[in-house]
């Protein structure tokens, strides 16, 4: 965020005329109460509170209805009229629900992904929200851990792409637009990484892992120009994020250079006693406060106990200070001193929110989203015409499932379940009968025989099996990665008709389906995927769209492989099948069930012709690397070329491969293209022995495929 000298100079004017009172203010934030998205707190009178100045910001208030009435009273009732700031957590679309951002992750499309967030930034700040506490950056390596979805999975340098691409599409150029919001990087940082995927749990990483893997998206979102940033709720090396001084003032502020402001996570400050580092709500402010975090969201400990802790001098005036220039600096980043309200026009908000091309957009969207896994004998596409379909399981016909956790304001009435979407796509001639057959919550079989009889009398079987919507996001954690309630029990079911099988996996997460992949001959990865899920699922499996999504997250066969990901070390002991003392299972092979970067098309792809510009780089060189892409097959389909480099020999031990670089592209019927990727010195940097960036010389493997396990590789030397 760049802002004038002349705003600064109006920071300096404002805040001279302060009262500690009204500073303090700034820095308290509150939530309305209508809709609690963490445990519920003392009552506010929030009016109140914007009267007197001693509120900066609330959150979870929507509709402006309601934002303006608030806003009038900070505006027009408070001594210096200060605007509040309206936070939302709009984390995949605000009314009109887009997929789940872990789905969006699986379309590699930069571009949609950033639509996304402009359309969303335009319904919010359409219904008075100018805040939202979204791009999720952490990185997600344990699908247990509910909070998955709302991420881009488990790599650093797709997630890093991502934050770019979201923040632009949440900020714009400028996040004082009309229809642009302030974004929020969230959760800083190593959150993704709580032990034995439970949330809010302990994070233990080192200083290397959380530079190389869990920073790097934080810094793209600063560079993006990111206007605020929330801490986590985990602690790092025995240091709770809301209290960690190192990783906010010298790693975020002055380190990655950024200038926006910090929010705490919901009663974050309070929840440092918990942790154990401060013996009450006052010291849990001093640390906070002294930590670098400005804004205490919900925990009331800065209100309560900053002007005690500065007239003690526990806390300086000057660092209340600098917090306050941070909020208003993101108060006037969104032009709210000379626009409070971004809108009071209810007939505009109407029109704005779900807006019907934010509804066509959504199912464009959703269907890039969708990972096709396996498709046996070319099961799928179906025809149009088919005669009679059976479409089973308990998300087969679930609006509020389809839609996803953390849905905002989406109305589920209003979206489309595969079943209606099948039912769309098909002609007047096709037979579409309906049966749950299960529960997904008890082990209820009792409807089982009725779904068996819909697939008996019908040509093939659609079954729609996963997990509730909030049985994913935040507080959702799981220690069984296998469908729950009775769909084991009808999906075997189902198989033993012996009619053809298609699998439409509906889950925030990646689940073990070994099974069903050894048995079932069609299966799609269909995430939570908003407003449009069924008709977005319904183009891919009657191909109306070519499936291009690729996996954001490895999909393990079973949960005792998890932790699993592509980018781990190599370990003295490599895999080996004929030698026991090496790093493996007895009961599991080390490979995953579907590899990161994986997912097929009705087309096929190959790759042929890899080659180097050049054997050798020198320090200060570019060389490229190509590959001729080929799409053998009579449909058009998108594909996402992937670039991966593996250093063989360094100083520290480096990942068996790492993703360096992708393109999404498009080729028609029996096209070829080359692609073409440069490779600088940049790309092979990592982290020396003192924690300073480094390139060593040696030698390299350059890997380009359509998935991290099906790549042709070469080698070239680094001068
Ligand atoms: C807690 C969540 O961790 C955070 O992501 C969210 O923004 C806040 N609650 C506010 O709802």
């Amino acid at each position: 965020m760049k802002l004038s000298t002349e705003i600064e100079r109006k920071i300096d004017t404002l805040l001279a005329q302060m009262t500690l009172a009204e500073k303090i203010g700034q820095l308290a934030q509150y939530t309305n109460g209508a809709e609690l998205t963490g445990p519920e707190g003392e009552p506010v009178d929030l009016n109140r509170l914007a009267r007197d100045g001693a509120v900066g910001s609330v959150l979870n208030y929507t509709g402006v209805a309601d934002t303006k009435k608030i806003q009038d009273i900070a505006v027009n009732e408070s001594r210096l009229g200060i605007p509040l700031m309206f936070g939302y957590d709009v984390i995949h679309g605000y009314k009109t629900g887009f997929p789940i951002p872990l789905a969006q992750a699986a379309s590699w499309n930069m571009e949609l992904i950033e639509k996304s967030e402009q359309i969303a930034a335009r319904e919010a700040s359409a219904a008075g929200v100018n805040w939202a506490f979204t791009p999720m950056l952490d990185i997600a390596r344990d699908p247990r851990w509910g909070r998955v979805i709302e991420g881009a999975g488990e790599d650093t340098y797709l997630g890093s792409r991502i934050a770019t691409a979201r923040v632009r599409g949440l900020q714009g150029d400028n996040p004082a637009a009309k229809d642009r919001v302030l974004a929020c990087a969230k959760h800083y940082v190593g959150y993704g990484a709580a032990q034995a995927g439970r949330d809010y749990f302990t994070c233990d990483l080192t200083e290397r892992t959380l530079r190389e893997v869990y920073l790097p998206p934080f810094q793209a979102a600063v560079t993006a120009g990111v206007g605020s940033i929330m801490p986590a709720f985990n602690e790092i090396d025995g240091v709770p994020m809301t209290a960690n001084k190192t990783l906010i003032k010298d790693v975020l502020i002055d380190e990655f250079g950024f200038n926006g402001c910090l929010v705490s996570d919901w009663t974050a400050v309070h929840e440092l006693v918990a942790h154990g580092v401060a013996a009450n709500d006052k010291e849990a402010a001093t640390l906070a406060i002294n930590a670098g975090v400005d804004i205490d969201m919900c925990s009331g400990s800065y209100s309560k106990y900053l002007a005690e802790l500065v007239a003690e001098g526990a806390v300086e005036e000057a660092v209340i200070d600098d917090s306050v220039r941070r909020v208003l600096r993101s108060k006037f980043a969104l032009n709210l001193f000379e626009l409070p309200h971004k809108n009071t026009d209810l007939e505009l908000e109407r029109r704005v929110v779900e807006a019907p091309e934010h509804f066509e957009f959504s199912r464009q969207l959703a269907r890039e989203c969708i990972v096709l896994l396996k498709n046996q004998n070319a099961l799928l596409p179906l025809a149009k015409d088919i005669t009679s379909i059976a479409v089973v399981g308990p998300f087969a016909d679930s609006k509020q499932d389809a839609c996803g956790a953390w849905r905002a304001q989406t109305d589920s009435n209003k979206a489309v379940t595969v079943l209606a979407g099948v039912r769309a796509a098909v002609g007047n001639n096709t037979v579409v009968t309906y049966a749950a057959g299960c529960s997904a919550e008890h082990k209820d079989l009792s409807e089982l025989a009725t779904a068996v009889q819909a697939v008996e009398q019908s040509d093939i079987a659609i079954v729609v099996l996963g997990e509730f919507a909030d049985s994913s996001g935040e507080a959702a954690c799981l220690t069984d990665l296998n469908f729950s309630g009775g769909q084991g029990e009808l999906i075997r079911a189902v198989h033993a008709t012996g009619k053809p099988v298609v699998l439409v996996v509906q889950s925030g997460r990646p689940f073990t389906i070994a099974w069903e992949v050894e048995n079932i001959p069609a299966i799609i990865q269909a995430w939570h995927l908003g407003s449009r899920a069924g008709n977005a699922v319904a183009d891919v499996l009657f191909g109306d769209f070519n499936p291009c999504g690729k996996l954001p997250m490895t999909m393990p066969r079973s949960i005792g492989q998890v932790p699993i990901f592509y980018n781990c070390k190599n370990t003295g002991r490599p895999f080996d099948a004929d030698n026991k003392y090496c790093s493996k299972y007895l009961d599991s092979p080390n490979t995953p069930l579907y590899p990161f970067g994986f997912g097929l098309s009705y087309s096929r792809f190959d790759y042929s012709n890899l080659r180097l510009s050049s054997p050798e780089m020198a320090i200060d060189d570019i060389i490229t690397v190509s590959v001729d892409v080929t799409n053998n097959s009579s449909r058009t389909g998108k594909e996402v070329v992937q670039l991966y480099i593996h250093d063989l020999v360094a100083s520290i031990t480096r990942p068996v491969m790492e993703l360096k670089g992708f393109q999404k592209i498009e080729l028609t019927a029996s096209e070829w293209k080359t692609i073409v990727f440069e490779i600088s010195a940049t790309m092979l940097e990592f982290y020396g022995a003192d924690m300073q960036k480094i390139v060593e010389a040696g030698e390299f493997t350059v890997f380009l495929g359509g998935s991290s396990q099906e790549c042709l590789q070469t080698n070239f030397i680094l001068k």
